[in-house]
């Protein structure tokens, strides 16, 4: 049966203007991180793109190394925009980005024009794609010029490669500097990626100001803080939850054990706020004004649309942010 999105999908999603752009994102994305690689069960994979598509998750954030193995999760999305997507490719704003270790040598990682260009050409051939909609520079090269990564960039768009271009991982400044290089260039930086959740809230001191400043959109990732922030860990450790997966260790059990007795009382928080744990934490980072989508990732459609309820709550008490505060503080 040939694949046909709902025909409610934009019934009831609130899409939100990303920075100063022309760009509007729904309020809650889906990264392809995990979940989308070679080594995960394709029809799961598909599954999960379906449901959020079908509810107007119409971002789908990928990177040239997702995977494993490292490009991988773009082939993932080539087989599914040939067999499902290929008729919505005008509604889906899909991304993708470049920045870490990709092949061997002096050009398969950070951010020469070289390996930025190179890459894009690869991430496009292995998505089927003539173009993505957002290319990132992943990461700050602290040994290219910014004026060459940036330039790339701009390439990237004047080739018709790329329509929109975007930061991750970058700081307070070298936002500032990047987006008057891209802004000069002509080609505006519109998106900032960096991490935020309650257990990390670095963008909070600086950077949202400076994307506010610049007019630059922000899309948050990892508002669950890879599961943490949600039922998953609540009653242990279970076998093939992501804090166990050993081919990538951005979490690990100590991480998990140091943090659940925070996790615990925010549980009970979002319980009054009669919500779960994930939808109490994504409509937390959502709270701040500068954010305009939150990327979560998912291991099952159970998890997503658990997630996506979140925006039937978006709202906080002074009482509950204080609250939520003092738990995070540790008093
Ligand atoms: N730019 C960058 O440098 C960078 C870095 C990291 C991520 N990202 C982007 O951000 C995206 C999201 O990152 P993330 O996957 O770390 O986000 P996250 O939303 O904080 O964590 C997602 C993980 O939490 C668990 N989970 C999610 N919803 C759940 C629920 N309702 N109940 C129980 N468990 C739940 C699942 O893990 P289990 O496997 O345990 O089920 C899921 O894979 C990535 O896919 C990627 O696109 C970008």
């Amino acid at each position: 049966m040939p694949y046909i999105a709902y025909e409610t999908r934009y019934d009831s999603m609130p899409y939100v203007r990303c920075g100063r752009s022309g760009l509007k994102l729904p309020p809650i994305s889906l990264g392809w991180w995990y979940n989308f690689g070679g080594v995960d069960v394709f029809e799961n994979s598909r599954a999960i793109a379906r449901y959020a598509f079908d509810r107007g998750i119409i971002h789908f954030d990928l990177a040239n190394n997702y995977g494993p193995p490292p490009g991988s999760a773009e082939e993932t999305l080539g087989k599914l925009m040939k067999q499902d997507f290929a008729p919505y490719r005008d509604e889906l704003i899909i991304s993708t980005k470049a920045g870490y270790d990709m092949w061997p040598g002096p050009y398969g990682n950070w951010g020469s024009r070289k390996f930025l260009l190179a890459s894009l050409d690869q991430s496009l051939k292995r998505m089927g794609l003539e173009y993505v909609d957002i290319f990132y520079h992943h990461r700050p090269d602290p040994e290219t010029p910014l004026e060459e990564s940036m330039g790339a960039l701009a390439s990237a768009v004047r080739q018709g490669k790329a329509l929109y271009v975007g930061l991750s991982n970058y700081n307070p400044e070298q936002t500032r500097q990047a987006a008057k290089i891209l802004r000069d260039l002509g080609t505006p930086c519109v998106i900032h990626q960096p991490r935020y959740n309650m257990f990390d809230r670095w963008i909070e001191d600086e950077l949202l100001d400076v994307l506010e400043a610049e007019g630059i959109g922000c899309i948050v990732f990892s508002p669950l803080a890879q599961g943490q922030l949600t039922g998953r860990y609540l009653d242990g450790i279970p076998s093939g939850a992501r804090a166990t997966r050993t081919e990538r260790v951005w979490l690990t059990p100590k991480d998990v054990e140091a943090n659940l007795p925070k996790v615990r009382k925010l549980n009970e928080i979002a319980k009054k706020r009669g919500q779960s744990l994930a939808q109490m934490a994504i409509a937390w980072v959502l709270r701040k004004p500068q954010v305009t989508s939150a990327l979560i990732g998912a291991s099952n459609v159970q998890q997503l649309a658990d997630n996506l309820a979140a925006l039937n709550n978006l709202d906080f008490s002074e009482e509950e942010l204080q609250a939520i505060e003092a738990i995070l503080s540790g008093a």
